[in-house]
């Protein structure tokens, strides 16, 4: 890889940022089997791979979920939503294998030019109604939802908003954490 291929490839990685809003256009069966492929490729503790992906395109299945928890909205306008149908009742070590899983979804959305966003169903409620809408069995759990599109105008916009982050100053110590940088 070139010094220039890795810069182009940081400021990709660095540039990821939550979508909410999408046109109409559909996910080509293409793009969701890429999606899908970069996704089956994640690692989990143990390589247990503790997740089934539920792929949902049905307008009212997506507007259950949409309704269901307190942020999940934009998952009605959303054409394609990804659901991480995870093992087990408890987040526990699989909490941090989902997100890692997510993160991969999102990557790979956008690499095909796509925007992709997490919703988080919350309440114990909220998750119970994404397993009815699912037919999820018991003994899994249903806590997030990724919704993915083509970013439509105002997506892009939210894009270029600052949204700040921490500085690094504040978010790295060097080899103590009493230390600074
Ligand atoms: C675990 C988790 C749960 C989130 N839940 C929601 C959600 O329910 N609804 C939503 O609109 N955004 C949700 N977000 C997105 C965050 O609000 C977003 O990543 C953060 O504000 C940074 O925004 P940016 O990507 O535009 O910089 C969630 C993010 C994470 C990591």
């Amino acid at each position: 890889m070139t010094d220039q291929q890795s810069a182009d490839l940081i400021e990709f990685l660095r540039k990821q940022r939550q979508a909410r809003t999408f046109t109409d256009q559909p996910v080509s069966e293409d793009q969701i089997d890429a999606i899908i492929e970069v996704a089956r490729w994640t690692g989990s503790a143990k390589n247990i791979q503790p997740w089934t992906l539920v792929i949902v395109t049905d307008p009212a299945r997506k507007q259950g979920l949409a309704e269901a928890g307190q942020y999940t909205g934009f998952l009605a306008n959303a054409p394609l939503v990804i659901v991480p149908v995870m093992e087990g009742e408890v987040p526990g070590l699989h909490g941090y294998d989902e997100g890692r899983l997510s993160e991969r979804i999102f990557l790979a959305a956008e690499a095909l030019g796509l925007g992709a966003g997490v919703a988080w169903f919350g309440a114990e409620s909220a998750q119970q109604t994404a397993r009815e809408l699912l037919d999820v069995p018991a003994g899994k759990s249903v806590f997030s939802a990724i919704g993915i599109g083509h970013p439509s105008p105002a997506t892009t916009k939210q894009e270029r908003r600052p949204n700040p982050r921490k500085p690094v100053s504040e978010l790295v110590r060097r080899e103590t954490f009493g230390a600074g940088r």
